[in-house]
């Protein structure tokens, strides 16, 4: 008798795996937990890099960093994987990096959110899109006093320069200590 209890139970195990990887549920959970792992190596290293940089050369010669490294950095994150990961803006600093419709409207979510309260660092969403075939993540991300130094107000005039030698069209300035300053955003491409 126990032994045809626990066949059946193999028998349920095996068939529930089955159903699971026939219809591709996606576990979201598990999802989530992989952008986060994946925005955690992102931010660390775009932080050192910059901090670093700054204590080293200067803010003005950490722009040069930041515009070489930082779209560098993701991409070696994403590489090989199905993962895209990347930095958005409603305020642009780089035109690469301005936010597709989605992004836009889960930022104008975001600021909302924050507006009613909810600590900024702790604002995410993530949805699966295009049929359940992409899964994304966005995290907002604060102003912090070190960030004043390129992007808040009172920006010094040779970072001003150098700022605009790079990106003409620069948006990103004029942010105050725990503003959103922008967001990341992950896609996964989970079938074809
Ligand atoms: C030394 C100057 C400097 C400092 C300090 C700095 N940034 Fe930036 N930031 C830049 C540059 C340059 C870019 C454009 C990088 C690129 O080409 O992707 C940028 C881009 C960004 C972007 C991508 C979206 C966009 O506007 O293009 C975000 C988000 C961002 N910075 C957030 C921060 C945060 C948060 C801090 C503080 C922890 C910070 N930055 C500190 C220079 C700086």
């Amino acid at each position: 008798m126990r032994l045809s209890i626990s066949l059946f139970v193999v028998f349920l195990a095996g068939f529930n795996t089955l159903h699971a990887s026939e219809v591709n549920v996606p576990d979201e959970k598990m999802l989530v937990q992989e952008a986060r792992v994946l925005i955690k190596g992102y931010a660390g290293q775009l932080k050192s890099a910059l901090v670093q940089s700054m204590k080293m050369d200067g803010a003005a010669a950490a722009i040069d960093v930041c515009a070489r490294l930082s779209p560098e950095i993701a991409f070696a994150l994403g590489e090989g994987s199905p993962w895209t990961i990347g930095r958005t803006s409603l305020k642009a600093r780089n035109s690469a990096s301005e936010p597709d419709e989605w992004e836009h409207s889960i930022m104008e979510i975001f600021l909302q959110r924050q507006k009613n309260g909810e600590k900024l660092a702790t604002i995410d969403h993530y949805e699966m899109t295009e049929k359940n075939t992409v899964f994304r993540y966005m995290k907002a991300i604060p102003t912090g006093n070190l960030c004043l130094t390129c992007h808040g107000d009172n920006v010094a005039p040779d970072i001003k320069k150098r700022i605009a030698d790079y990106y003409p069209d620069d948006m990103a300035t004029g942010f105050k200590a725990d503003d959103m300053r922008g967001a990341f955003t992950l896609q996964k491409i989970l079938s074809e």
